[in-house]
């Protein structure tokens, strides 16, 4: 009970606009610096060099979402091609994760389909690869068909799916063959369209990531929850999936340990990297998830 009302309050702020634009102002404040590599994408490349140097390669994301200006959403896309030209230079095993609301969703259509296009074409220019977090279900039906678009002509693209959807699994099915990163889900929804209850998302959860590696779809397991990790491991084992067709995620700044367990096993371990001014709605979302996560704001308000 407690649990789900400190989920609703973290989750209310995290959609706080008045909130979300002071923060942009306030630098990484309350503990964000440990779930968030800096502001600019130099510091977060300097993070990135150090999780590769570790055997974990990385994607990156330019927080921001919910925008509604036309030239925030074209300085979001330029932004993109510019983080996609300083992970080239550098040369560094990372990849970009992009939200659509930034690339324009919400300002037209149109203008987001073309900014996330440049986007992907300019990262296949560098043999790179785009995925498009998935973000609340409003949203849901436009990225799915921006994605189908896309995938027709470009194959370094591809998106999550959420379990605490009820369409899960049908998604799953419609998507066989496009590289998918499977999560549990982060945002609140209505029980017309998502399982509230954590076993049946988690039951969920598995049964996706199972059909997609059954289907020879490459799957990226986001996950902190080590349960789910063990059953994904037993589960390819005995249905010989190699280990090229998977790979594990989790946030940065989050069971650093675990995470580089599973590399010392020799599995595929993508950590995902969040920067930029834009951290506190990312940031209230993990409070939101595992109120634990607190501490880290507590001791942030008292250290630099
Ligand atoms: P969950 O929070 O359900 O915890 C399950 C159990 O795991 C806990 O009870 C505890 O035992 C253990 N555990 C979890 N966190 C722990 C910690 N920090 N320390 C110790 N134990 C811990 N969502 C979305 O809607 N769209 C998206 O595009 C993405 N993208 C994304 C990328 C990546 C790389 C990750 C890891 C996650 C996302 N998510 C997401 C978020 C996702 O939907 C989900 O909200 C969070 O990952 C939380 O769920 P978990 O499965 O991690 O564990």
């Amino acid at each position: 009970m407690m649990q789900k009302v400190s989920r609703n309050f973290f989750l209310s702020l995290s959609k706080n606009k008045l909130l979300n634009k002071s923060a942009k102002r306030w630098g990484l404040k309350l503990g964000a610096a440990k779930v968030v590599a800096g502001v600019t994408v130099e510091d977060a490349v300097e993070k990135i060099k150090d999780l590769n140097d570790s055997g974990r390669m990385a994607t990156l994301d330019h927080l921001g979402e919910f925008v509604f200006d036309k030239q925030e959403a074209e300085d979001a896309m330029k932004a993109g091609l510019h983080t996609l030209d300083v992970l080239h230079e550098h040369r560094v095993h990372c990849n970009l994760s992009v939200k659509l609301t930034k690339l324009g969703l919400d300002v037209d259509e149109d203008l987001c389909r073309k900014h996330i296009t440049m986007l992907v074409e300019h990262a296949a220019k560098y043999d790179n690869f785009i995925r498009i977090d998935m973000e609340d279900y409003a949203h849901y039906d436009q990225t799915l068909v921006m994605l189908n678009e896309l995938r027709k002509k470009y194959d370094n693209v591809g998106t999550v799916l959420q379990s605490y959807l009820h369409r899960g699994l049908e998604d799953v099915e419609q998507l066989a063959g496009t590289p998918l990163r499977i999560v549990k889900g982060a945002y609140k929804e209505s029980p017309t369209v998502a399982y509230q209850n954590k076993a049946e998302i988690d039951r969920n959860f598995l049964t996706m990531i199972q059909t997609h590696l059954l289907n020879e779809s490459y799957t990226a397991i986001a996950t902190h929850d080590h349960n789910i990790i063990a059953d994904v491991k037993s589960f390819a084992e005995k249905n010989h999936i190699p280990r090229e067709m998977y790979e594990f995620q989790m946030l940065y700044g989050f069971r650093n340990d675990l995470q580089q367990s599973l590399v010392d096993e020799g599995y595929r371990f993508r950590t995902y990297v969040p920067f930029g001014k834009d951290w506190y709605g990312y940031f209230m979302r993990r409070l939101a998830e595992r109120p634990q996560n607190v501490t880290f704001a507590v001791r942030g308000m008292f250290s630099k």
